[in-house]
């Protein structure tokens, strides 16, 4: 196989400094291994943008290029189209997306740009590997412009329902532009299924079975390829020297009661709020829990100039206030509530310190930290994972208590399930679920990917 050419808007940090998001964490697992070029924005805004000079960098086996966007382009392309149009409507939030046909325009220019300069990097035999929503019709501008190689996508968010994306003016456009692609990836059987449902009641095209797809004569392969993360190495975290030292501590703070972990960037398709009141609601229908259990969520503020997510910050602090307010004691107060990231090795501590991981997103397209929290158990007292069946994960991770996040009453009694669980019943649980993360680790999805679209282009 030729070089590993990955384009994401995030590129890096290859560090593990703590900046919050499972694209960048996964594509960095998968990169360390094979090497490559990384292909994306640089983070900066400049008038130059697009049209300016490429930054690049190289670090161990991967040669980082980087562009820079203009204000405009960032406010049309980033926070306008990818996140105020398709993020809420991927995550099933009709009612949060806006739509204008400037964002649209923006996003396509800028998918455009990115392709344009990328094409001079290019040699014949690169395989090409395109990630998430930034960047659905990348492949179309590539042709465009002559590139024969492979081009895989791998679509890191929830793929909706054909009835909800409908709803998106251009739907058909833009999906149309992602046939361009050879292999398009998805977290679950579920998206993909959406997708190939989509092409066939849409745009009239033929599902040929086993994810092959043929529409006017094109085939494109569209199947689920469940995203994996380093669970062998992450399972070593909790050792490291950082890690040791926050474990010890929270031991000391925690004195012999019981932590229920949540560490999510600050989104509504998180589930924060109704996290937070159905631990209300564990206080409410369990009180033997009053003094005894804690929840920690730890929160790094996200995309936070857009209005919704300034409306789901406001709301998370009244409600807190108003749990804490109504229970804390002297000696305990029921939610510490982090605004601030911490680095994996610390958060792998922090799981390892908590007796419950609760991940409860309303919808997620995988959602690593589930991951994360079962990868950083001790195999002779393991914690338990609560989580949301909206979540891609829960596709994979039977073995977790799996709850509904709209309902504060089911969600407080899968924590009281957790909480109370035996040791032996936790053991079973959890070896099932570790085993399989090393199994389908970080590697393994990406060379099925790779695999498969070398097949497919042949
Ligand atoms: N993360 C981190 N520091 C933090 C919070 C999160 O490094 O303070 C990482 C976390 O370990 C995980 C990723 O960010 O690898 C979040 O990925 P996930 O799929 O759970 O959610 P996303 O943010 O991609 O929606
Ligand atoms: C999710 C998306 C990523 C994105 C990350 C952080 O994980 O799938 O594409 O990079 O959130 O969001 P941001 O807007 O800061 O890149």
């Amino acid at each position: 196989m030729g070089r590993l050419v990955v384009v994401s808007n995030r590129v890096g940090p290859l560090k593990d400094t703590g900046r919050a998001g499972g694209l960048a964490v996964a594509l960095v697992d998968a990169l360390t291994q094979t090497g490559g070029i990384w292909f994306g924005w640089s983070g900066d805004i400049s008038e130059e943008g697009t049209f300016g000079q490429l930054k690049t960098q190289k670090t161990r086996k991967i040669q980082m290029i980087q562009l820079d966007l203009t204000q405009a382009d960032y406010d049309d392309f980033y926070a306008g189209y990818a996140n105020r149009t398709l993020w809420p409507i991927l995550h099933y939030r009709l009612d949060l997306a806006v739509f204008d046909r400037r964002y649209e325009q923006g996003y396509r220019h800028v998918n455009d740009r990115f392709a344009t300069r990328l094409r001079p990097q290019l040699k014949d035999d690169d395989v090409i590997w395109v990630h998430d929503y930034h960047f659905l019709t990348f492949a179309a501008n590539l042709r465009a412009m002559d590139v024969n190689n492979p081009i895989a996508f791998f679509l890191h968010i929830p793929f909706p329902a054909p009835e909800v994306l409908a709803a998106l003016p251009n739907a058909g456009s833009i999906v149309r532009a992602m046939l361009a692609y050879d292999l398009i990836g998805f977290q679950t059987e579920r998206d993909a299924d959406n997708f190939r449902r989509f092409v066939v009641e849409e745009l009239g095209g033929n599902d040929l079975g086993e994810g092959r797809l043929d529409v006017d004569g094109r085939q494109v392969v569209a199947r689920a390829y469940p995203i994996g993360i380093d669970a062998e190495a992450f399972s070593k975290f909790p050792m490291a020297p950082d890690a040791r030292k926050n474990i010890s501590r929270l031991e000391r703070l925690l004195g012999g009661r019981q932590q229920i972990i949540g560490v999510d960037r600050i989104d509504y398709s998180k589930g924060l709020p109704e996290r937070f009141r159905a631990f209300e609601r564990l206080l409410e229908d369990y009180p033997e829990n009053r003094g005894r259990v804690a929840l920690m969520q730890v929160a790094p503020p996200s995309r936070a100039e857009l209005d919704a997510y300034i409306d789901i910050r406001r709301e998370l602090d009244e409600l807190i206030g108003h749990i804490n307010g109504r229970f804390a004691d002297l000696d305990w107060t029921p939610i510490r509530f982090m605004t601030r990231s911490f680095t994996r090795r610390v958060l792998a501590g922090i799981y390892r310190a908590s007796r419950v991981g609760l991940v409860t997103p309303l919808r997620d397209g995988m959602n690593l930290v589930a991951k994360e929290y079962i990868a950083a158990q001790r195999a002779e007292d393991p914690g338990v994972l609560v989580l949301s069946r909206f979540a891609g994960a829960a596709e994979g991770m039977k073995e977790a208590v799996i709850v509904n996040p709209h309902s504060a009453e089911e969600v407080a009694a899968g924590l009281q399930t957790a909480i109370t669980m035996p040791l032996e019943e936790r053991r079973d649980r959890w070896q099932i679920m570790f085993d399989r993360l090393c199994r389908e680790d970080a590697i393994a999805w990406s060379r099925s990917i790779m695999e498969d679209v070398a097949k497919v282009r042949r």
